[in-house]
């Protein structure tokens, strides 16, 4: 089938080419869950912006959704070596990390059982957790191993002064934490998402890149402004030239969700496009290749008689990832190396499948309803043979810096920091009298009001 992207007009859905329309062009095999639909209508009401502005609301999520959730803590190889230990906070919990002896990830409550103290504040290896107060150290399966002055504690019991275990629970490479001892196995709360990334195994990328960021609003403002594409139209304009925007796809399985949007064709609000314009954009802005390199050096690639602006970037992305990897791509669908293939993992973690934005986000609260902490993280495949290093850990970034001024980004801060506008505005909105909430669009936004009505059911419990 082949697409004609002729009398397509942006206001009338119907006219458009679906990302279907797309997939089904593809040279190659598509992974076949990308053709599973799992959607409904969920209405067109205003929501409460209490969600974004009030303190009860916020006392609300910590008590029934912080407290009780599975959440994204670190990477497996974040903490590859027995005794590497590092800490994940979330909403004044605090849970400590541990790789044992076993080879096993292990999670505990972060305070000393003596008198409180937190035991663990930053990423480090040893044979043993030590509280820095008066020295009462833990073996790095839980077990009390040893006090300073025993003789001094003749009520205390070594069974029961073991570090408090948290739930851990990995899938994909990824460690999930829970303060619930009686929650559900994480894999039945990921619901399909096990089955979906079978064929986008995580287990053995490593992480190149992991940069955080203090932003000044709600931790669902910043979240939602990466669960649709409604907004590239007008914060992302350079990617209207091949990016589909407003004729994504987007479905829910339970409170996770998926966004998926064609690459390497024009946005139906810019109509039909010359083939070598939309090549040339896609290139420039670095957008087909796994680390997002700006296009300086790199020889853009001609679209010949019979090819398409997809084909011809799809082989070239291909090529990118032979030559980094040594591994052969050519049998690799088109969509998997030019697709937004985005996931969204309920509360608070996006991650891109697929190997054309090889990125994850995570959003978290910050100490209070108009703050939030926004990680972005870059997972990548190596070359084939290359020994793994340890994942990169995280480094904040000024909070007045741009994501242009983070090296590491590479290509992408230009993009990220069109965002960043829209997130430094948000808070200042939303909390103004008059203001009633949120009205989500019926399609493009509709990821956006599953999620809000996953989390009411969440805190409503
Ligand atoms: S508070 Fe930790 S050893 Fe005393
Ligand atoms: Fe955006």
């Amino acid at each position: 089938m082949v697409i004609v992207n002729q009398g397509v007009d942006a206001e009338a859905r119907d006219t458009m080419p679906t990302f279907d329309d797309y997939l089904s062009t593809d040279r190659g095999k598509p992974p076949s869950v990308l053709w599973e639909r799992s959607t409904e209508d969920l209405g067109n009401d205003v929501l409460p912006k209490a969600a974004y502005t009030s303190a009860d609301w916020r006392a609300q999520e910590v008590e029934h959704l912080w407290k009780r959730v599975w959440q994204f803590a670190c990477r497996e190889n974040d903490i590859p070596v027995a005794g590497d230990r590092l800490t994940y906070d979330s909403a004044g919990q605090s849970a400590i990390l541990v790789r044992t002896e076993a080879g096993e990830i292990k999670a505990y409550r972060n305070f000393c059982r003596h008198r409180g103290t937190r035991l663990v504040d930053a990423a480090d290896n040893a044979p043993e957790i030590t509280c820095s107060f008066h020295g009462w150290s833990w073996n790095l399966d839980g077990s009390l191993k040893s006090v300073p002055c025993r003789w001094d504690f003749p009520a205390l019991s070594d069974d029961e002064a073991g570090l408090l275990e948290v739930r851990a629970e990995s899938w994909n490479g990824l460690a999930f934490i829970n303060f619930d001892p009686d929650a559900a196995p994480l894999i039945d709360f990921l619901e399909s998402l096990p089955s979906h990334f079978e064929q986008w195994p995580g287990n053995q990328l490593w992480k190149a890149v992991h940069v955080g960021k203090v932003v000044p609003c709600n931790w669902k403002l910043a979240l939602e402004a990466f669960l649709e594409g409604y907004h590239v139209v007008r914060t992302h304009p350079q990617l209207l030239l091949y990016a589909g925007d407003c004729n994504g796809r987007y479905d829910f399985w339970g409170p996770h969700a998926r966004m998926l949007a064609s690459m390497g064709v024009p946005s139906p609000h810019v109509g039909p496009a010359d083939e070598q314009d939309v090549v040339d954009a896609m290139v420039r802005d670095g957008f087909v290749n796994t680390l997002g390199e700006k296009g300086g050096e790199v020889q853009i690639p001609q679209v010949g008689p019979g090819q398409t602006s997809r084909s011809v970037l799809a082989d070239f992305m291909k090529a990118a990832l032979t030559q980094q990897t040594g591994v052969d791509y050519s049998e690799v669908s088109d969509t998997d190396v030019l697709d937004t293939i985005q996931y969204f993992v309920f509360p608070n973690v996006v991650i891109f499948a697929g190997y054309a934005f090889p990125v994850m986000y995570r959003f978290r609260p910050n100490g209070s309803e108009n703050s939030c902490l926004w990680e972005i993280m870059v997972n990548v495949k190596l070359p084939e043979g290359m020994e793994r290093p340890p994942d990169v850990p995280m480094r904040m970034t000024d909070p007045d810096a741009s994501w242009s001024e983070v090296a590491e980004l590479q290509a992408f801060g230009p993009g990220l920091d069109q965002d960043m506008v829209n997130l430094a505005l948000f808070q200042r909105g939303v909390q103004q009298d008059g203001y009633e909430g949120p009205l989500f669009s019926n399609y493009q936004e509709r990821n956006l009001r599953n999620f809000r009505r996953h989390l009411e059911g969440w805190i409503s419990q």
